[in-house]
């Protein structure tokens, strides 16, 4: 009876530990926030564990979780042909709005899904079910693509994917098959897929040899540089719903096959101390406290650190490829990219890479809509179906579809 109850105390606290999470007063459906929270936390935990125990990697395992469960709602529709294909070998799919009547050339965007380059799937049903509802909405031809993902592939595998699949499908034989218009393509992902987005949107715009180029870009809470990871929005949100800071420095090491004992550095920015002379000239290019809006900043601090670890940025000089922190571009670069939108969200470590992209496309001159929700949290736009459904998900999901209707 006594150990029942020591048994009985100790799952309680247990499930305390988990469900309970300090939310801004502001979210809507809090608790219900609090239990996808959990229930991804108790995964990561169990993935955690059966790293350590030599099961696999913790990130594969976690994609296998995800991948079991995200199958269940896929959907289907009859008004919208889907097919799993290949574009210069680079696994796609591509849903294509019925033709009624007489044919006509369609609007198309390219989707690239999130999941900090390691986790969720094209086919999957989160990412199946919104570009279905694109397609229809939009009545455009989406392009949805599998890049391959964390740990197996690390970058640039995944730019490249991307890069490659899209310079395929804007070749003017491919634009006419799916009967797409070549003067109305947009490019758009979320989170880990606006960062391949932005950083493939930016490439393109510098090819000599593309004939077409993308009319407009749409980043939903995109990851955007890993050098500050004391941004006011990493700050406030340091430990929150679905993405901590600290899971997002790890999403960055994996990517770039580097030691998680770099992690907490990286989180005090000692990777990016003034002492180290290599990030010198990308400061001013992320320097959040002229770049962002003084309702953002409140009273947060930059950290600093005058000297650091600059062995971090020698072993992972990724960190300062634009390919991979499109933040970190030359104004030269950003002048030449198309009409953006781009979505935030208060409860979202990432809300500034986002916010200062915003203003340094601005300052080129480039046309920006920034969609600021108040009471959304990163990752909020898949969800839309039970047993996760969200009214973040409708509202950002109808407002993002609404701004590609007006303007592609
Ligand atoms: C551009 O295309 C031309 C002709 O197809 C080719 O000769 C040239 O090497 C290409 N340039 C680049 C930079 O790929
Ligand atoms: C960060 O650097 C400071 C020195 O500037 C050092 O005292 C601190 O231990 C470092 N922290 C980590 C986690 O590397």
């Amino acid at each position: 009876m006594k150990s029942a109850a020591v048994v009985l105390a100790g799952l309680l606290a247990l499930g305390a530990y988990y469900v309970y999470l300090p939310l801004p007063g502001t979210v809507s459906q809090p608790w219900r926030l609090m239990a996808l929270d959990a229930a991804f936390r108790v995964a990561q935990d169990t993935c955690n564990l059966a790293h350590f125990l030599g099961i696999g990697h913790h990130l594969r395992v976690l994609n296998f979780l995800i991948g079991s469960f995200d199958q269940t709602n896929s959907q289907t529709s009859e008004r919208v042909k889907i097919t799993d294909t290949q574009f210069d070998g680079v696994e796609v799919r591509v849903y294509e709005p019925s033709q009624e009547g007489e044919k006509r050339l369609k609007r198309s965007v390219v989707y690239i899904h999130g999941g900090g380059w390691a986790l969720a799937s094209a086919r999957g049903g989160y990412y199946n079910n919104l570009c279905l509802v694109m397609a229809e909405s939009l009545d455009a031809v989406i392009v949805s693509i599998e890049y391959r993902l964390v740990p197996d592939f690390h970058f640039p595998a995944q730019f490249d994917d991307v890069m490659n699949a899209v310079k395929h499908f804007m070749l003017p034989e491919v634009l006419a098959h799916y009967s797409v218009d070549p003067n109305r393509v947009a490019i758009s992902g979320d989170s880990a897929g606006g960062n391949l987005a932005a950083a493939v949107c930016q490439e393109m715009t510098q090819e000599e040899n593309v004939t077409n180029q993308f009319k407009l870009q749409a980043l939903i809470y995109p990851v955007l540089q890993p050098l500050d990871f004391n941004t006011p929005s990493y700050q406030q949100n340091e430990i929150t719903a679905v993405l901590s800071r600290f899971v997002m420095v790890k999403f960055w090491l994996d990517y770039f096959n580097g030691d998680y004992d770099f992690a907490f550095s990286m989180m005090m920015n000692n990777h990016t101390a003034l002492d180290v002379d290599l990030v010198s000239p990308f400061r001013e290019r992320l320097d959040w406290t002229f770049l962002l809006p003084s309702r953002f900043r409140k009273n947060y601090k930059p950290a600093v650190p005058a000297t650091g670890k600059a062995e971090i940025i020698q072993a992972l000089p990724a960190l300062l490829d634009v390919r991979a922190a499109p933040l970190l571009a030359e104004r030269e670069v950003f002048r030449l990219q198309p009409k953006t939108y781009i979505l935030t969200c208060e409860i979202d470590v990432l809300r500034d890479d986002g916010l200062m992209y915003a203003k340094r496309l601005e300052k080129a001159g480039v046309e920006v809509t920034v969609d600021h929700f108040e009471d959304c949290f990163h990752g909020c736009m898949i969800f839309t179906v039970w047993p996760t459904n969200f009214f973040a998900g409708h509202l950002t999901r109808d407002s993002y579809i609404k701004w590609l209707d007006q303007n592609l």
